[in-house]
């Protein structure tokens, strides 16, 4: 590093930031990680470090050829919090989830959960520098504790949080481009799982929200437990984006396990979903009974996936096995493992997701323990290529940002509209 610390760390924010410990309640405070931003990017990744002291959203902006220069890192204006596991509370993946971060490419803002702090945050994205986010509102309460999963409505002018931890749930918000977020009534629903506050997981936890295509359901998937299966908790989303007062529950297809990841599987009202004791299972809502559930062999625990448009083809991110598999589904949504994926040892990546750059396809996949985020360029089905490997940790110590890997989570991409 040619460049001191104090000439990469500057705050931006008006409020202060202060210092060893407690990051300002609204958040939006700014630490340059890179001495120079890149100028004309074609879009951003972001994550969170979802560190105890104070959650912060890492950016990094996308180039032309899809490869990432990391930005700066942004005060989430939460804290984070990491769940309880067998071995204790160590380990990646420290929310159980995938979506702990979201992107409307629509609405242009993103959301984040402060699992700490048991509130959600709103920022909007500057689309000539989508690395530039500045928050839309206070960040607001969950209503729950342990939030771990947001999801945006089709035009993203609505949000729901998914809550984990002793009071667990669904509630949602308007996203609302002067005040922020807004509580819709009647979207507060619990679902009264035994939990505590952190979670206890993987197994008993809660992994993802999403809307399904149409807009008609809110989900939640559910990892199940050793006795009993996962499942998705499913509402009725009515006009006003208020909820049907009980769930439904919506099974996986026979000898599914663990319901994690939600991935639309587009114009099919039907989901591919991750599952770490089997490999994946498709969910169809559109009434074809087009469900499945599939085995990968020799998968360890696939958990999080991604969609490629370009492609065509889904990503499924296996973190104990350190692979991607690349996963072809026919009209009958029908799927196969295409293409296999494996990364360096000690990388265990984690949250994933693709952005289409100038045409092109590439996957930003988190590896959680090498704090890096791993790019692939999609250059067609089965033909991913590993092109670069971001080192996350070292820029982020020189300008004085904590992170673990342990804590690392979320993974969301936003493209500039041109
Ligand atoms: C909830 O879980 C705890 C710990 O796993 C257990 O001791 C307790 O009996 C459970 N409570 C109910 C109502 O099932
Ligand atoms: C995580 O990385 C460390 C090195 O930083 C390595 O010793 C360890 O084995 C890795 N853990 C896993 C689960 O790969
Ligand atoms: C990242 O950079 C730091 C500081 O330069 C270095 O110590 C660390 O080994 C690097 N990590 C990886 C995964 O290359």
């Amino acid at each position: 590093m040619r460049f001191s610390t104090n000439l990469l760390t500057f705050v931006l924010s008006a409020t202060a930031l202060v210092s060893a410990g407690v990051i300002e309640r609204r958040g939006g405070s700014v630490t340059m990680l890179t001495k120079a931003s890149q100028r004309h990017p074609d879009g951003a990744v972001y994550f969170i470090t979802n560190e105890p002291q104070g959650n912060m959203i890492l950016t990094a902006s996308i180039g032309s050829d899809g490869n990432l220069r990391l930005d700066r890192a942004v005060s989430a204006g939460g804290r984070g919090l990491h769940g309880v596991t067998a071995a204790g509370n160590t380990g990646v993946d420290g929310l159980f989830s995938q979506g702990a971060i979201q992107v409307s490419s629509k609405a242009g803002v993103l959301a984040t959960v402060n699992a700490g702090s048991d509130t959600v945050s709103l920022f909007k994205i500057d689309p000539r520098k989508p690395t530039n986010i500045t928050p839309l509102g206070d960040p607001v309460s969950s209503e729950g504790e342990f939030p771990s999963s947001v999801a945006f409505n089709a035009d993203g002018s609505r949000l729901c949080v998914l809550n984990g931890g002793a009071i667990n749930g669904v509630n949602c918000y308007t996203v609302d481009k002067e005040l922020g977020l807004v509580q819709i009534p009647n979207s507060l629903r619990y679902l009264g799982f035994n939990q505590t506050t952190p979670a206890n997981g993987p197994p008993g936890s809660v992994s993802q929200i999403a809307f399904s295509e149409d807009g008609s359901k809110l989900l939640a998937s559910f990892k199940g437990t050793a006795t009993a299966p996962g499942y998705l908790a499913s509402w009725d989303v009515q006009a006003d984006g208020s909820l049907s007062a009980q769930n439904g529950q919506v099974a996986l297809a026979q000898g599914g396990m663990i319901a994690f990841s939600l991935t639309p599987i587009p114009q099919q009202n039907a989901f591919f979903v991750a599952d770490p004791g089997v490999g994946f299972d498709i969910v169809d809502l559109s009434g074809k009974k087009r469900d499945a559930s599939v085995a990968i062999t020799g998968q360890m625990a696939t958990c999080w996936s991604a969609y490629s448009a370009k492609t065509g083809n889904y990503y499924a991110i296996d973190v104990g096995g350190n692979t991607i598999r690349e996963v072809a589904l026919d009209g009958n949504l029908k799927g196969s493992v295409v293409a296999s994926y494996t990364l360096p040892a000690g990388t265990s990546p984690i949250d994933s997701e693709t952005a289409t750059i100038r045409g092109k396809d590439y996957l930003y996949v988190l590896g959680a323990n090498a704090t890096t985020v791993e790019v692939y360029s999609l250059n067609g089905p089965a033909k991913a290529q590993r092109i670069s490997s971001v080192n996350v940790s070292g820029p982020a110590h020189s300008a004085g940002v904590p992170l673990q890997g342990s804590n690392l989570q979320g993974m969301a991409t936003y493209v500039s509209p041109w």
